[in-house]
């Protein structure tokens, strides 16, 4: 029997890659650091019963039609908006990501962002190396207290929540605003809900972890930065189309807030002329909160399983459709 057809849209570590060649036929991109071409995506998909993307791929309505036999698209991350799911759910395709594996992970990204951005750690570091450094001084590289602050998080799903902890062991208080409450979360991690506005006006810090969507397109926007503290961070760990940022910029700039931290950006790679790069209250990271060793394998390893489970004619593991 003709094996069904697989296409990996990067150059992924070879025990994924022969898990996967062992079941079927199987056609990857073989650089790693640089994204399949558009055009080539397009014509590699013609004939594929299932696809292995990252989120750099735009898996729209266009690459979905042509791709006739397409059966599973298997996104290795937990976001998705990478995908027109409405599009492959019309067309009957399964759509899998990758939740829970990386949860820990970003979490803890997360939180080093944080108290790199409050404690200025990278300024800090560059200050030394520059030879700046020329005595001890009161006031010198002076930061935000991280215990006894209050962290607003905007989005309670595991990253979260796995956040909370992190947070809870750093003696910090901690709010939440979230689509729904969870009052079993508040009780049992002990977290307060606030509306979006009370919550941007109380945090000294603020994170957001919200899956991007276009209903949260620029959540964060002149108004709400205008709410937060003077001596408030924002941490984005999510995705960077929740912060308008040109508006972050006017913020950063005017001193509405202190500094933010930023893993994410509306464009990516995030373009080196970006103003927001002539800030010195600006922590910014290439978009790395899921980047462990083990978790990458993790999360590559369950968007294979995915891939193997549909395309033998069994559920999918983590499906975000159907
Ligand atoms: C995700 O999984 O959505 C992250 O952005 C990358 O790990």
């Amino acid at each position: 029997m003709e094996k069904k057809k697989i296409y990996i849209t990067r150059k992924l570590p070879q025990a994924i890659y022969t898990k996967l060649a062992d079941e079927f036929e199987v056609k990857m991109w073989d650089k790693e650091d640089q994204p399949v071409p558009r055009e080539i995506l397009m014509e590699e998909v013609k004939e594929i019963d299932g696809l292995f993307c990252l989120l750099t791929e735009t898996i729209d309505r266009e690459v979905i039609e042509n791709a006739p036999r397409l059966k599973v698209i298997a996104n290795m991350a937990v976001g998705y908006n990478n995908i027109d799911i409405d599009t492959a759910t019309e067309k009957g395709i399964v759509v899998t990501n990758t939740p829970g594996v990386l949860t820990e992970t970003t979490a803890d990204l997360t939180f080093a962002l944080l108290m790199a951005t409050a404690r200025r750690v990278i300024e800090a570091s560059d200050y030394l190396r520059n030879g700046e450094w020329k005595t001890w001084s009161p006031m010198q590289l002076t930061g935000q207290d991280i215990h006894g602050a209050t962290l607003g998080i905007i989005g309670m799903g595991r990253i979260g929540q796995a956040l909370v902890k992190r947070a809870k062991g750093f003696d910090m208080n901690v709010a939440y605003y979230n689509r729904s409450r969870k009052p079993e979360i508040e009780e049992e991690m002990g977290i307060r809900y606030m509306g979006l506005e009370e919550l941007l006006q109380q945090s000294d810090y603020v994170s957001l972890l919200i899956p991007y969507s276009p209903a949260v397109h620029h959540l964060i926007g002149k108004k709400e930065l205008s709410l937060m503290k003077q001596s408030a961070i924002l941490i984005n760990t999510a995705r960077g189309g929740i912060v308008d940022e040109s508006a972050l910029f006017n913020a950063l700039k005017t001193g509405e807030i202190w500094a933010a931290g930023l893993d994410v950006f509306e464009v990516e790679p995030m373009l080196l002329d970006s103003p927001l790069l002539t800030l010195p209250n600006v922590v910014t990271l290439p978009h790395i909160g899921s980047a462990s060793e083990k978790t990458r394998l993790k999360m590559a390893d369950l968007a294979a399983e995915n891939i193997i489970h549909v395309l033998n004619g069994g559920a999918p593991i983590t499906a975000v459709n159907g």
